[in-house]
């Protein structure tokens, strides 16, 4: 019976190759577990925006981006990692004014945070970079930071087995490609979430507010009120820092100075964007001094004192910042009010999320 032979000859086949592509094959990966990002309850006022379509999350995907996240092999001379000037305790930021790169190089901005960058649209002080899976590629070449050729990161992560293995699980196949390196920072990156703060909890009906941190909540909401207008001192710090992110997700002249720097200029060419740097969400602030893209202020008592009485005029200034003439005025205890409140913006869990974390 020769259709049979040539039937069990077939099957014998069938079964050798399944044996050839099982979990022993390195070319033969299993789906990866898809990553349910932590994203924030409906009610804390969070724009709906869909994770990008073409890098969903992935268990393994994550945490590979968290692996190459806090590998000093990403530098040049294996000192530096992501993590050496984020810092997870810091949300994700640094403590010193200018963070130290490879070899003690020193940069000329303020480490910023990073949680929520779901919601962000684009990237550095000036936005100079328009996506994640752009932004993660220059501080790892960038030779004030980690200073290590595109080139040399690939034969790093290729010589070693357990990277292998580990792209392997999260994208099907062992190759190591400039794309997955951006692809797993990027995932990795976007699962950073944060809407746990005491101040989330309040609105959730799950803690309360003290009265001065109340105060400070309703300051932080009420415009401002010019002399002789008869209404009550507002800090107006709404307008810009407002939402559920805490942030209005463009970029603003804050009055930090009346000669400016080019800002978001670099992306638009427009003069009308001069000095105008990224608002900054101040969910988190009470962990990340120092404060604004050069890190000039050390404490949040500043960054107020900045607002009550210290905006520099210029061409470029926000316009709700500019009616302020004469300052806000508010008094030492509106000041001491509104800093307790931005304090019931940190979320503490940030640093204990194991998925985020180094074990
Ligand atoms: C030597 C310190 C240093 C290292 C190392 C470093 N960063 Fe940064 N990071 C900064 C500074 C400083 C800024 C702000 C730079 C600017 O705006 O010009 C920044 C900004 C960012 C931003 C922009 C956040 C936003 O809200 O726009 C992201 C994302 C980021 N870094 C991710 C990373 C990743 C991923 C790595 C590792 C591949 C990394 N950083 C390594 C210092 C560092
Ligand atoms: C016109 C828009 C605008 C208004 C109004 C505004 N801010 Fe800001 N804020 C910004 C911008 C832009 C930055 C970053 C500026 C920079 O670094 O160049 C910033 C930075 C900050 C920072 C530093 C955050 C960090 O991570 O470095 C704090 C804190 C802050 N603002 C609090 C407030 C408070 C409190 C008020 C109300 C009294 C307020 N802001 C009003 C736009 C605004």
């Amino acid at each position: 019976m020769p259709g049979l032979r040539i039937e069990l000859f077939l099957l014998g086949a069938l079964s050798l190759l399944m044996v050839a592509c099982g979990p022993d094959d390195p070319a033969a990966y299993p789906k990866p577990t898809t990553f349910v990002a932590d994203l924030p309850p409906q009610g804390l006022g969070f724009p709906n925006l869909p994770w990008p379509q073409d890098n969903p999350p992935t268990v393994e995907g994550v945490a590979l981006g968290k692996r190459l996240f806090f590998d000093k092999g990403l530098s040049l001379d294996y000192s530096i990692s992501c993590a050496s000037c984020h810092h997870s305790d810091r949300a994700f930021s640094d403590t010193v004014v200018y963070s130290q790169g490879v070899g003690g190089a020193l940069g000329t901005m303020n480490a910023m945070p990073l949680f929520n960058l779901l919601w962000a649209n684009r990237f550095f002080w000036d936005g100079r970079s328009p996506s994640l899976r752009d932004q993660v590629l220059q501080p790892i070449q960038d030779p004030i930071e980690m200073h290590l050729p595109l080139g040399q990161a690939l034969d790093r992560l290729s010589g070693d087995a357990g990277y292998r293995v580990a792209f392997g699980k999260a994208f099907g196949d062992e190759s190591i490609t400039v794309q997955r390196l951006q692809w797993a920072l990027e995932q990795y990156l976007l699962s950073l979430t944060s809407h746990r703060s005491r101040f989330d909890l309040s609105r959730r009906g799950l803690a309360s507010l003290t009265p001065s941190e109340q105060r400070g909540l309703d300051l932080f909401m009420r415009e401002y009120s010019a002399p002789g207008s008869g209404r009550p001192v507002g800090a107006d710090c709404f307008h810009c820092h407002g939402g559920g992110l805490f942030t209005n997700r463009t970029f603003e002249n804050n009055g930090l100075d009346s000669v400016l720097k080019t800002g978001f200029q670099v992306v638009s060419g427009l003069a009308s964007d001069r000095g105008k740097f990224k608002t900054p969400s101040l969910r988190n602030v009470g962990l990340t001094a120092p404060y604004m893209h050069d890190g000039r202020f050390a404490t949040l008592e500043e960054v107020v004192e900045h607002y009550n009485s210290g905006i520099r005029s210029s061409s470029t200034l926000n316009a709700n910042l500019r009616v302020q003439t004469g300052g806000l005025r508010l008094s030492a205890q509106d000041k001491a009010d509104l800093v307790a409140f931005l304090h019931t913006l940190t979320d503490t869990t940030l640093a204990q999320n194991p998925h985020f974390v180094a074990p």
